[in-house]
């Protein structure tokens, strides 16, 4: 990157929603925090959280391509608030989701045009993790070669499990899959070689995760395919902000 450029939050809400409006996403506003008839949340955690009806087909979306930049609390990150530098009480959440339209592909791509060609960060200060399999699902080699064709090197890209790269109900039946996660090297760490994007030393910050819901887990535990395969991304709006600015926590 070159020298910092101070940016706002509305001015890089305003860049994420008009470049995925300009990739044919329809711009929904942020719905409210309280969930709306829905008894598994006490408040909305992520930008996919009030878009599940149209995940799980009760209801028709306004179109197959979406984008938000959604109010979000975590419950379960209270604990991290106040000791990393990268959590807060409250943040927002920019996402673009694909409705049984574009994969992975797509995906990834617009999700590196974003943050190289727009935002300007280096692709070489970037690491991704992509899901390794298990005795379940085959690893997602699919995401794995569309980030190197892209021209990620080898030593950029990281395989991890179903603790770091799956997304999806915990326990229950239904939609879910494997995820890409991007992460920023904040370029310091306390660690030496052997970190990488899953240590919570702070050099790697997660800003992005792509959600490839392509798997429905069955009542008996297996995963099958899901003929409507879905895209749910989320990219920390804080985070990004606290990088173009050459900050190192999201609080400055
Ligand atoms: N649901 C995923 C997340 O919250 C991607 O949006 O990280």
């Amino acid at each position: 990157m070159k020298e910092p450029q101070y940016r706002g939050v509305n001015e890089l809400r305003r860049m994420f929603l008009e470049f995925f409006e300009s990739k044919g996403h329809l711009a929904m506003k942020s719905f409210s925090l309280v969930p709306h008839n829905d008894n598994s949340l006490l408040l909305i955690n992520s930008g996919m959280a009030p878009l599940k009806p149209y995940f799980t087909g009760q209801e028709i979306p306004p179109r197959k391509r979406v984008t938000t930049c959604q109010k979000c609390i975590r419950t379960g990150d209270i604990e991290n608030i106040g000791k990393t530098a990268r959590h807060g009480t409250f943040f927002e959440m920019l996402g673009n989701w694909s409705l049984g339209d574009y994969f992975k592909q797509k995906s990834i791509s617009m999700s590196f045009e974003f943050l190289t060609n727009y935002l300007q960060i280096p692709a070489e200060r970037l690491a991704v993790t992509v899901f390794e399999g298990d005795e379940l699902v085959p690893p997602d080699v699919e995401a794995e070669v569309i980030w190197k064709n892209i021209g990620l090197t080898s030593d950029q890209i990281y395989r991890y499990g179903r603790e770091d790269n799956w997304w999806g109900p915990a326990g229950q039946t239904g939609p879910c899959g494997p995820d890409t996660e991007i992460f920023y090297d904040m370029g310091k760490s306390k660690c030496g070689p052997k970190c990488g994007p899953s240590c919570h030393c702070g050099k790697y910050v997660e800003i992005w995760n792509n959600v490839f819901m392509q798997y429905n887990k069955e009542a008996d535990g297996t995963f099958t395919e899901l003929k409507q395969k879905n895209v749910d991304t989320g990219m920390g709006l804080e985070r990004v902000l606290t990088i173009l600015n050459g900050k190192n926590n999201v609080y400055d």
